[in-house]
């Protein structure tokens, strides 16, 4: 029996990707575009299944109006699952699944377009050399040859940034709690968190945000990093103490931010707001600085992750309609 699906967050590029797949699974899609909250909730009333996303809010209040409704399965169209009230679901009976892995590579790949982007400063060639500015003055970057990059996290994601930074003949620390074999293989380095901290030149934040990883960059930890560090963060913004970072990049501790995802994000990215006077202070300082540079969380918007989430999500949903125990169910 084909399931009746609500689809938050759609934009036309999801819809197609999810249309294209559902030809083969035959389930009823129903595309919303606003983001799931408290108050886009009934839109889903007598849906069995919820599509969310990243930023959709899939809480104890949302939950707690839907599966009495009729809610038996939230199918995340997203790796991260931080959004989802798991004890709520669990209290329900409301199954939750997600696509763990959907293209490592493509949230990897952008981690390193930051990385290289920041060093050789492109965001700003590009607007001078369009206004007849050749002056090399303020473009000078480094090799990355010879650095050490800090890896934290080496999951899927992790592993690929590695390889790539291997590839590129720099030094790789990793802390993890789970060790990769295969980054071990590659000649990556675990070490503790604050050696890690202290040794690399560039840092970059792999690992889920979980109550324990809230703002693990903060003060403290860059307090313990090196003078004029590269920190790039495409997991999530809550592993980074925003307001710290804007003090770190005041006193010359940050030499260079590069972010993908943002704390308070979710009332910003995946819109057009070029309309709208910005009324997030944090975010509007941040852009004033010329070594920050910041993504709309689109690392993993590749054509190959899109057509990946598709598939797992459609299959994730079929599994569920047979009966079968789903493999890439979230346990809590
Ligand atoms: P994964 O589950 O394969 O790997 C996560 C790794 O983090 C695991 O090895 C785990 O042991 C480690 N870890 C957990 N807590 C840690 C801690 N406190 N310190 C250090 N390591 C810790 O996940 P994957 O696929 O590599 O994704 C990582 C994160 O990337 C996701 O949780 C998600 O938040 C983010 N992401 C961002 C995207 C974007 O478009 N910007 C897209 C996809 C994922």
């Amino acid at each position: 029996m084909p399931l009746r699906v609500a689809v938050f967050s759609t934009k036309p590029y999801d819809r197609a990707f999810l249309q294209r797949v559902n030809a083969q699974h035959g389930h009823e899609l129903t595309f919303f575009e606003p983001r799931l909250t408290q108050e886009t909730a009934s839109l889903a009333d007598g849906f069995p299944v919820l599509g969310a996303f990243v930023n959709d809010q899939v809480n104890a209040a949302v939950l707690d109006r839907l599966a009495p409704k009729g809610l038996r399965l939230v199918a995340l169209r997203s790796a991260g699952f931080n959004n989802v009230d798991l004890a709520a679901a669990q209290r329900h009976g409301v199954t939750v699944v997600r696509v763990p892995a959907y293209s490592p590579h493509s949230v990897a790949e952008h981690t390193v377009a930051l990385m290289l982007s920041l060093n050789r400063k492109i965001h700003r060639a590009y607007n001078r050399v369009r206004e007849g500015n050749f002056a090399l003055d303020g473009l000078l970057g480094f090799d990355f040859v010879g650095k050490t990059v800090g890896v934290i996290g080496t999951g899927k994601i992790g592993e690929a940034v590695t390889q790539i930074m291997t590839g590129f003949g720099c030094r790789v620390l990793a802390y993890d709690p789970k060790p990769n074999e295969a980054c071990i293989g590659r000649g990556v380095e675990y070490v503790a968190l604050d050696d890690l901290l202290q040794q690399s030149d560039i840092v970059t934040l792999h690992m889920p945000l979980t109550p324990q990883s809230h703002h693990l960059i903060g003060s403290e930890a860059l307090g313990k990093m090196k003078q004029g560090v590269m920190l790039i963060n495409t997991s999530r913004g809550a592993l980074l103490d925003t307001r710290a970072m804007i003090g770190g990049l005041k006193s010359g501790k940050i030499g260079y931010l590069g972010l993908d995802v943002y704390e308070e994000e979710a009332d910003l990215f995946f819109e057009d707001h070029s309309e709208d006077v910005i009324r997030d202070d944090v975010f509007s300082r941040l852009l004033t600085f010329p070594n920050v540079l910041i993504t709309g969380h689109q690392a993993f918007f590749t054509e190959t992750a899109l057509e990946q989430i598709a598939t797992t999500t459609l299959e994730n949903i079929s599994a569920f309609e047979r009966g079968e125990e789903c493999r890439n169910a979230v346990k809590q």
